[in-house]
C-alpha cells in the first residue's frame, strides 16, 4: 500500500520468551513480568552472572531468567560447574551457602534472606554432637537441607536423589541421617541398613495425607501418583513411585502419563506442565513460603545493589565443604 509504512517490530527478548510459558501463566500475569525479566536479562549480562532456580521457583523464574535448573543435587553439582563471577541462587538459603561452599572465590547472592528452610532450622551442630556420643563410632550422613554449621559436623551429605546410593554404599549396617525422620524412614525402608534420625520435618511435604491420595485416586480413576520422600512414609506408600523433584521431573517428561499428581510444592506442577502438553496434571500441593519468598522484582534488585552476598566463616566452610564434596565424589 503506498505511503503507509507498515514497519515490522520484533518481538522483545522477554516477549520472546512468553512461549515458554503460556501454557501455565495468563497474558495479564504475564504482563506484570515482562519489565523485570528484560531488566534481569541486562543485568546477567552486565554483572556476568548466572541464576539457579530451584524446580520448586515459579515459572516466570524458572523458564524465563533462570540459566540452570534442577534439584538440589542438580544445584550443587552445577553450582561447583560454573564459569560465572556471580551466582543468583534463585532457592532457599541452605541452596545458596552449598554454592559458595563449592565457590569460595565467587560471589553469591540470595536475593531475600528469609529464604529459610523447617529441616534446615530443626537441628544444630550441638544435636548432631549429641547424636554421636549417643552412638559413637556410627557416620553421620546430613540432608542437604541443612546450615553449614550442620554439615561441618557431618561425614558426608546427600539428597532426595541420592540419599539411597549414600546409605547403601557406606557399607555399614547403622548410619545417622538427619534431619529429616520421614526421608530416613522411607530410607531405611527400602535399604538394609538401620538408620537413626532426628525429628526434622519439611513443613510442606508433612501436610500430605495418605486419605487426600486414596480420596484422589477415586475421584481420578488411572492416576499416577508421585511423591516426594520428605512426605510421610503413609503418603509414599500410597505412591506410584517417590524421588528427587528431577527424578519425579524426568519420570513424566519419560513415561507421559495421562494424569499425574505431583506429591510435592505446587510449582512443581506448573513447570514440567508448561513442556508436557499432553499430560493432565492434578493439583494437591502446598506452597513452600520460603521458595516463594524469591521473587523476579527480588532478583533484580539482588543483581542491581549485589545483595544479600552469602559468606562462610572460614572455620566452618572447609569442614562443610569436605563434607558436599564427599557426597558429589560418591
Ligand atoms: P529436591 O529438589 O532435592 O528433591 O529437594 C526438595 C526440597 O524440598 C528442596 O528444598
Ligand atoms: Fe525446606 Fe520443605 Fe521448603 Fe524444601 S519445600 S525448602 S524442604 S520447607
Amino acid at each position: 500500500m503506498a505511503g503507509v509504512d507498515v514497519a515490522f517490530t520484533p518481538l522483545s527478548e522477554a516477549a520472546a520468551l512468553y512461549a515458554r510459558v503460556r501454557r501455565v501463566v495468563p497474558p495479564i500475569a504475564w504482563a506484570g513480568f515482562e519489565g523485570d525479566i528484560e531488566a534481569i536479562l541486562a543485568l546477567k549480562r552486565q554483572r556476568n552472572a548466572v541464576i539457579l532456580a530451584h524446580n520448586y521457583q515459579t515459572p516466570e523464574i524458572f523458564h524465563c531468567v533462570a540459566d540452570i535448573v534442577g534439584d538440589s543435587l542438580a544445584l550443587a553439582r552445577e553450582a561447583a560447574r560454573t564459569e560465572a563471577a556471580v551466582i543468583v541462587m534463585a532457592g532457599v538459603h541452605f541452596m545458596a551457602e552449598t554454592a559458595k561452599l563449592l565457590n569460595p572465590e565467587k560471589t553469591v547472592l540470595i536475593p531475600d534472606l528469609r529464604a529459610g528452610c523447617s529441616l534446615a532450622d530443626s537441628i544444630t551442630p550441638a544435636d548432631i554432637a549429641g547424636l554421636r556420643a549417643a552412638h559413637p563410632g556410627v557416620p553421620v550422613v546430613t540432608y542437604v537441607n541443612t546450615s553449614a554449621a550442620v554439615k561441618a559436623a557431618s561425614d558426608i551429605c546427600c539428597t532426595s536423589g541420592n540419599v539411597r546410593r549414600i546409605v547403601e554404599g557406606l557399607g555399614v549396617p547403622r548410619v545417622i541421617l538427619i534431619p529429616d525422620e520421614f526421608l530416613a524412614r522411607n530410607v531405611a525402608r527400602e535399604t538394609g541398613v538401620e538408620i537413626i534420625t532426628w525429628s526434622g520435618h519439611c513443613e510442606v511435604h508433612e501436610r500430605f495425607t495418605a486419605q487426600e491420595i486414596r480420596a484422589m485416586r477415586e475421584t481420578h480413576p488411572g492416576l499416577t501418583v508421585l511423591a516426594h520422600p520428605e512426605c510421610p512414609p503413609e503418603v509414599v506408600a500410597e505412591a506410584d513411585f517417590a524421588g528427587s523433584t528431577a527424578m519425579m521431573d524426568e519420570y513424566v517428561t519419560r513415561h507421559q502419563p495421562s494424569r499425574v499428581a505431583l506429591i510435592t510444592e505446587c510449582s512443581m506442577s506448573d513447570n514440567i506442565a508448561a513442556r508436557n502438553p499432553g499430560v493432565d496434571f492434578i493439583r494437591p500441593c502446598n506452597l513452600c513460603p520460603h521458595m516463594k519468598r524469591i521473587t523476579l522484582p527480588a532478583i533484580r534488585r539482588a543483581l542491581e545493589t549485589m545483595t544479600h552476598e552469602v559468606t562462610i566463616p572460614a572455620a566452618l566452610a572447609a569442614p562443610a565443604r569436605a563434607a558436599v564434596e564427599r557426597m558429589l565424589a560418591f
